[in-house]
Protein backbone atom coordinates (compact mmCIF):
# COMPACT_ATOMS: atom_id res chain seq x y z
CA UNK A 1 0.00 0.00 0.00
CA UNK A 2 1.45 3.30 -0.83
CA UNK A 3 1.68 6.11 1.78
CA UNK A 4 -0.51 8.36 -0.18
CA UNK A 5 -3.43 5.58 -0.10
CA UNK A 6 -3.62 5.44 3.64
CA UNK A 7 -6.10 7.88 5.13
CA UNK A 8 -3.17 9.81 6.81
CA UNK A 9 -1.84 9.75 3.50
CA UNK A 10 -5.62 11.34 2.14
CA UNK A 11 -5.75 13.39 4.15
CA UNK A 12 -1.72 15.35 3.61
CA UNK A 13 -2.98 15.32 -0.10
CA UNK A 14 -6.21 17.04 0.89
CA UNK A 15 -4.56 19.49 2.76
CA UNK A 16 -2.23 20.25 0.18
CA UNK A 17 -4.76 20.69 -2.40
CA UNK A 18 -6.49 23.09 -0.59
CA UNK A 19 -3.75 25.29 0.49
CA UNK A 20 -2.88 24.69 -3.38
CA UNK A 21 -6.21 26.13 -4.56
CA UNK A 22 -6.17 29.04 -1.61
CA UNK A 23 -3.09 30.24 -2.41
CA UNK A 24 -3.68 30.43 -6.05
CA UNK A 25 -6.96 31.89 -5.08
CA UNK A 26 -5.37 34.58 -2.71
CA UNK A 27 -2.74 35.41 -5.75
CA UNK A 28 -5.41 36.07 -8.33
CA UNK A 29 -7.35 38.20 -5.81
CA UNK A 30 -4.12 39.89 -4.84
CA UNK A 31 -2.49 40.52 -7.87
CA UNK A 32 -5.00 40.19 -11.09
CA UNK A 33 -9.14 41.00 -10.15
CA UNK A 34 -7.81 43.76 -8.21
CA UNK A 35 -6.45 46.05 -11.11
CA UNK A 36 -9.05 44.49 -13.74
CA UNK A 37 -10.26 47.61 -13.84
CA UNK A 38 -14.09 47.59 -15.59
CA UNK A 39 -16.56 50.14 -16.28
CA UNK A 40 -19.88 49.34 -15.45
CA UNK A 41 -22.75 50.46 -17.67
CA UNK A 42 -26.51 50.91 -16.68
CA UNK A 43 -29.59 52.55 -18.21
CA UNK A 44 -31.93 54.30 -15.85
CA UNK A 45 -35.61 55.86 -15.99
CA UNK A 46 -35.68 58.56 -13.90
CA UNK A 47 -35.76 61.57 -15.78
CA UNK A 48 -39.07 63.65 -16.36
CA UNK A 49 -40.52 62.63 -19.10
CA UNK A 50 -39.36 64.42 -22.33
CA UNK A 51 -36.15 65.28 -20.95
CA UNK A 52 -32.74 64.45 -23.46
CA UNK A 53 -30.70 61.60 -21.58
CA UNK A 54 -27.97 62.93 -19.36
CA UNK A 55 -24.84 60.97 -18.56
CA UNK A 56 -23.71 60.57 -15.43
CA UNK A 57 -19.65 58.89 -14.43
CA UNK A 58 -20.58 57.70 -10.84
CA UNK A 59 -16.44 57.19 -8.97
CA UNK A 60 -16.46 55.86 -5.63
CA UNK A 61 -13.64 54.09 -3.14
CA UNK A 62 -10.78 54.85 -4.56
CA UNK A 63 -8.65 54.20 -1.30
CA UNK A 64 -5.67 55.61 -3.27
CA UNK A 65 -2.21 55.43 -2.23
CA UNK A 66 0.70 58.00 -4.13
CA UNK A 67 1.98 54.85 -5.72
CA UNK A 68 -1.43 53.25 -7.32
CA UNK A 69 -0.37 54.91 -10.91
CA UNK A 70 -2.21 52.43 -12.96
CA UNK A 71 -5.40 53.08 -11.05
CA UNK A 72 -4.89 57.11 -11.81
CA UNK A 73 -4.19 56.39 -15.25
CA UNK A 74 -7.24 54.54 -15.64
CA UNK A 75 -9.53 56.76 -13.89
CA UNK A 76 -7.81 60.04 -15.78
CA UNK A 77 -8.72 58.07 -19.20
CA UNK A 78 -12.59 58.44 -18.04
CA UNK A 79 -12.80 61.45 -19.21
CA UNK A 80 -12.67 59.90 -22.79
CA UNK A 81 -16.62 59.40 -22.05
CA UNK A 82 -17.29 62.78 -21.52
CA UNK A 83 -20.11 62.58 -18.99
CA UNK A 84 -22.57 65.21 -18.40
CA UNK A 85 -22.09 65.14 -14.70
CA UNK A 86 -19.42 63.20 -12.35
CA UNK A 87 -20.42 61.89 -8.73
CA UNK A 88 -17.89 60.71 -6.66
CA UNK A 89 -19.67 59.44 -3.03
CA UNK A 90 -16.33 58.70 -0.84
CA UNK A 91 -13.42 56.93 0.43
CA UNK A 92 -10.95 58.57 -1.87
CA UNK A 93 -8.28 58.53 0.32
CA UNK A 94 -5.73 56.13 1.76
CA UNK A 95 -2.83 57.70 2.90
CA UNK A 96 -2.41 61.47 4.16
CA UNK A 97 -0.22 62.04 1.07
CA UNK A 98 -2.89 60.55 -1.51
CA UNK A 99 -4.41 64.06 -2.36
CA UNK A 100 -2.01 65.07 -5.51
CA UNK A 101 -2.79 61.07 -6.41
CA UNK A 102 -6.61 61.35 -6.35
CA UNK A 103 -6.14 64.75 -8.18
CA UNK A 104 -4.10 63.09 -10.92
CA UNK A 105 -6.95 60.73 -11.74
CA UNK A 106 -9.23 62.73 -11.42
CA UNK A 107 -7.97 66.09 -12.89
CA UNK A 108 -9.32 65.58 -16.39
CA UNK A 109 -12.67 64.96 -14.71
CA UNK A 110 -12.58 68.15 -12.66
CA UNK A 111 -13.35 70.03 -16.22
CA UNK A 112 -17.24 68.24 -15.93
CA UNK A 113 -19.62 69.47 -13.69
CA UNK A 114 -19.17 67.57 -10.52
CA UNK A 115 -21.11 66.71 -6.77
CA UNK A 116 -19.43 64.67 -3.70
CA UNK A 117 -19.70 63.68 -0.80
CA UNK A 118 -17.36 61.65 1.49
CA UNK A 119 -16.85 58.85 3.34
CA UNK A 120 -14.61 57.30 6.40
CA UNK A 121 -11.98 56.89 4.28
CA UNK A 122 -11.64 60.40 3.53
CA UNK A 123 -11.71 61.51 7.19
CA UNK A 124 -9.49 58.95 8.79
CA UNK A 125 -6.79 56.42 7.56
CA UNK A 126 -7.43 52.70 7.47
CA UNK A 127 -6.10 50.83 10.61
CA UNK A 128 -4.83 46.75 10.47
CA UNK A 129 -7.94 44.73 11.58
CA UNK A 130 -8.82 41.09 11.61
CA UNK A 131 -10.05 40.61 8.39
CA UNK A 132 -13.24 38.45 10.15
CA UNK A 133 -14.47 41.61 11.21
CA UNK A 134 -15.44 42.19 7.69
CA UNK A 135 -17.84 39.25 8.03
CA UNK A 136 -19.36 39.63 11.51
CA UNK A 137 -22.72 42.08 11.92
CA UNK A 138 -22.37 45.42 12.16
CA UNK A 139 -23.64 45.49 16.03
CA UNK A 140 -20.74 43.67 17.12
CA UNK A 141 -17.91 45.89 15.39
CA UNK A 142 -15.91 48.34 17.46
CA UNK A 143 -15.25 51.48 15.48
CA UNK A 144 -11.48 51.82 14.89
CA UNK A 145 -10.13 54.81 13.25
CA UNK A 146 -6.69 55.35 11.60
CA UNK A 147 -5.31 59.03 11.46
CA UNK A 148 -6.97 61.89 10.54
CA UNK A 149 -6.71 62.29 6.86
CA UNK A 150 -6.43 65.56 4.55
CA UNK A 151 -9.67 65.52 3.70
CA UNK A 152 -10.04 69.69 3.78
CA UNK A 153 -7.41 69.92 1.49
CA UNK A 154 -8.94 67.42 -1.39
CA UNK A 155 -12.22 69.23 -0.70
CA UNK A 156 -10.78 72.50 -1.36
CA UNK A 157 -9.37 71.21 -4.14
CA UNK A 158 -12.78 69.80 -5.34
CA UNK A 159 -14.28 73.32 -4.95
CA UNK A 160 -11.69 75.10 -6.55
CA UNK A 161 -12.55 73.07 -10.05
CA UNK A 162 -16.24 74.01 -9.23
CA UNK A 163 -17.55 69.96 -7.97
CA UNK A 164 -20.30 70.28 -5.18
CA UNK A 165 -20.10 69.78 -1.78
CA UNK A 166 -23.69 68.15 -0.69
CA UNK A 167 -22.45 67.15 2.28
CA UNK A 168 -26.40 68.02 3.92
CA UNK A 169 -26.63 70.68 1.49
CA UNK A 170 -29.54 70.50 -0.65
CA UNK A 171 -29.87 72.64 -3.99
CA UNK A 172 -30.17 73.29 -7.94
CA UNK A 173 -27.36 72.63 -10.29
CA UNK A 174 -27.25 72.93 -13.67
CA UNK A 175 -26.04 70.02 -16.27
CA UNK A 176 -25.82 70.11 -19.55
CA UNK A 177 -28.40 72.83 -19.66
CA UNK A 178 -31.01 71.24 -17.44
CA UNK A 179 -31.39 72.12 -13.75
CA UNK A 180 -31.31 69.24 -11.36
CA UNK A 181 -32.31 68.85 -7.89
CA UNK A 182 -29.34 67.78 -5.68
CA UNK A 183 -29.01 66.71 -1.85
CA UNK A 184 -26.58 64.34 0.56
CA UNK A 185 -25.65 63.78 4.03
CA UNK A 186 -22.25 62.80 5.48
CA UNK A 187 -21.51 59.50 6.07
CA UNK A 188 -23.61 57.12 8.05
CA UNK A 189 -21.59 54.42 8.43
CA UNK A 190 -19.83 56.86 10.80
CA UNK A 191 -23.29 58.48 11.81
CA UNK A 192 -22.32 61.74 10.69
CA UNK A 193 -25.56 61.92 8.87
CA UNK A 194 -28.42 64.37 9.46
CA UNK A 195 -30.80 63.94 7.26
CA UNK A 196 -32.98 66.85 8.84
CA UNK A 197 -30.56 69.70 7.65
CA UNK A 198 -32.12 68.71 3.98
CA UNK A 199 -35.32 67.24 4.69
CA UNK A 200 -37.95 68.00 2.36
CA UNK A 201 -39.59 67.86 -1.49
CA UNK A 202 -37.06 69.02 -3.67
CA UNK A 203 -37.67 70.94 -6.21
CA UNK A 204 -40.46 70.03 -8.19
CA UNK A 205 -39.59 71.99 -11.38
CA UNK A 206 -36.06 69.99 -11.88
CA UNK A 207 -35.27 67.20 -14.37
CA UNK A 208 -34.12 64.51 -11.98
CA UNK A 209 -34.30 64.98 -8.20
CA UNK A 210 -30.84 63.02 -6.95
CA UNK A 211 -29.63 62.51 -3.79
CA UNK A 212 -26.28 60.94 -2.44
CA UNK A 213 -24.54 59.15 0.10
CA UNK A 214 -21.32 57.39 1.12
CA UNK A 215 -22.48 54.51 2.59
CA UNK A 216 -26.26 53.23 1.58
CA UNK A 217 -27.97 53.13 4.70
CA UNK A 218 -31.70 52.01 4.85
CA UNK A 219 -32.35 54.52 7.16
CA UNK A 220 -30.71 57.53 4.40
CA UNK A 221 -32.53 55.69 1.52
CA UNK A 222 -35.82 55.19 3.05
CA UNK A 223 -35.67 59.36 4.10
CA UNK A 224 -34.78 60.04 0.35
CA UNK A 225 -37.53 57.89 -0.97
CA UNK A 226 -39.91 59.56 1.60
CA UNK A 227 -39.06 62.96 -0.06
CA UNK A 228 -39.33 62.04 -3.15
CA UNK A 229 -36.11 61.31 -4.93
CA UNK A 230 -35.88 59.75 -7.97
CA UNK A 231 -32.32 58.23 -7.60
CA UNK A 232 -29.69 58.08 -5.05
CA UNK A 233 -25.93 56.98 -5.51
CA UNK A 234 -23.94 55.56 -2.89
CA UNK A 235 -20.86 53.29 -2.63
CA UNK A 236 -18.56 51.64 0.09
CA UNK A 237 -19.54 48.04 0.17
CA UNK A 238 -17.26 47.49 -2.35
CA UNK A 239 -19.81 44.96 -3.78
CA UNK A 240 -19.27 42.65 -0.77
CA UNK A 241 -15.46 42.89 -2.35
CA UNK A 242 -15.09 38.93 -2.14
CA UNK A 243 -18.13 37.47 -3.71
CA UNK A 244 -19.33 33.75 -4.15
CA UNK A 245 -19.81 32.96 -8.03
CA UNK A 246 -23.75 31.98 -8.62
CA UNK A 247 -24.56 33.62 -4.33
CA UNK A 248 -22.68 37.27 -5.06
CA UNK A 249 -21.62 39.33 -2.02
CA UNK A 250 -21.92 37.51 1.46
CA UNK A 251 -21.73 41.25 2.99
CA UNK A 252 -22.42 44.59 2.64
CA UNK A 253 -20.32 46.28 5.74
CA UNK A 254 -24.04 48.12 6.43
CA UNK A 255 -27.64 47.43 6.96
CA UNK A 256 -27.96 46.90 3.03
CA UNK A 257 -29.07 43.81 2.46
CA UNK A 258 -26.57 41.84 0.41
CA UNK A 259 -28.23 41.60 -2.90
CA UNK A 260 -28.26 45.19 -3.55
CA UNK A 261 -24.63 45.59 -2.79
CA UNK A 262 -23.44 46.82 -6.36
CA UNK A 263 -25.30 47.73 -9.49
CA UNK A 264 -28.93 49.18 -10.02
CA UNK A 265 -31.73 48.46 -7.62
CA UNK A 266 -35.38 49.75 -6.52
CA UNK A 267 -35.99 51.00 -3.41
CA UNK A 268 -39.85 51.43 -2.41
CA UNK A 269 -41.93 51.95 -5.47
CA UNK A 270 -40.22 54.92 -6.60
CA UNK A 271 -37.04 55.06 -6.27
CA UNK A 272 -34.14 53.98 -7.74
CA UNK A 273 -30.28 53.14 -6.06
CA UNK A 274 -27.48 52.69 -7.86
CA UNK A 275 -24.53 51.47 -5.48
CA UNK A 276 -20.69 51.10 -7.20
CA UNK A 277 -18.31 48.25 -6.22
CA UNK A 278 -16.17 51.21 -6.08
CA UNK A 279 -11.94 51.29 -7.41
CA UNK A 280 -9.88 50.36 -4.18
CA UNK A 281 -9.81 48.29 -0.95
CA UNK A 282 -8.27 49.05 2.41
CA UNK A 283 -4.81 48.47 1.94
CA UNK A 284 -4.50 45.86 4.75
CA UNK A 285 -6.72 44.00 2.61
CA UNK A 286 -6.28 44.27 -0.99
CA UNK A 287 -8.09 41.45 -2.20
CA UNK A 288 -11.22 41.33 -4.92
CA UNK A 289 -12.90 38.30 -5.83
CA UNK A 290 -15.43 38.02 -8.63
CA UNK A 291 -15.85 41.38 -8.16
CA UNK A 292 -13.55 43.65 -10.02
CA UNK A 293 -12.77 47.33 -9.14
CA UNK A 294 -14.86 49.37 -11.43
CA UNK A 295 -16.65 52.97 -12.45
CA UNK A 296 -20.65 53.03 -13.35
CA UNK A 297 -21.62 55.49 -16.66
CA UNK A 298 -25.42 55.61 -15.99
CA UNK A 299 -27.33 57.20 -18.74
CA UNK A 300 -30.59 58.78 -17.45
CA UNK A 301 -33.64 58.60 -19.67
CA UNK A 302 -37.22 59.71 -18.76
CA UNK A 303 -39.62 57.53 -16.94
CA UNK A 304 -41.93 55.16 -18.62
CA UNK A 305 -39.92 55.26 -21.92
CA UNK A 306 -37.58 52.23 -21.54
CA UNK A 307 -36.85 49.48 -19.56
CA UNK A 308 -34.16 49.50 -18.09
CA UNK A 309 -31.31 47.40 -19.60
CA UNK A 310 -29.14 45.06 -17.46
CA UNK A 311 -26.58 46.60 -15.96
CA UNK A 312 -23.18 45.57 -18.17
CA UNK A 313 -19.61 45.10 -16.60
CA UNK A 314 -16.53 45.02 -19.25
CA UNK A 315 -12.75 46.00 -19.35
CA UNK A 316 -12.21 49.69 -20.55
CA UNK A 317 -9.31 50.84 -22.30
CA UNK A 318 -9.00 54.58 -23.02
CA UNK A 319 -9.23 55.38 -26.78
CA UNK A 320 -11.58 52.53 -26.74
CA UNK A 321 -15.17 52.59 -28.64
CA UNK A 322 -17.11 53.30 -25.76
CA UNK A 323 -19.07 57.09 -25.90
FE1 LIG B 1 -14.52 52.12 0.84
Amino acid sequence: MSRSSTPAGKLRAGIATTAAIGAVTVTYAAAIERRHWTLRTAELPVLTPGSAPLRILHISDLHMLPGHRGKQAWVAALSELRPDLVVNTGDNLSHAGAVPAVLRALGPLLDVPGLFVFGSNDYFGPKPKNPARYLMPQGRKKRVHGPVLPWQDLRAAFLEHGWHDLTHVKRVVTVAGRQIAVAGVDDPHLHYDRYGVIAGKPDAGAVLRLGLTHSPEPRVLDAFASDGYDLVLAGHTHGGQLRVPGFGALVTNCELDRTRARGVSRWGADMWLHVSAGLGTSPFAPVRFACPPEASLLTLVPRGTSTPAAHKAARWNAQSTVR
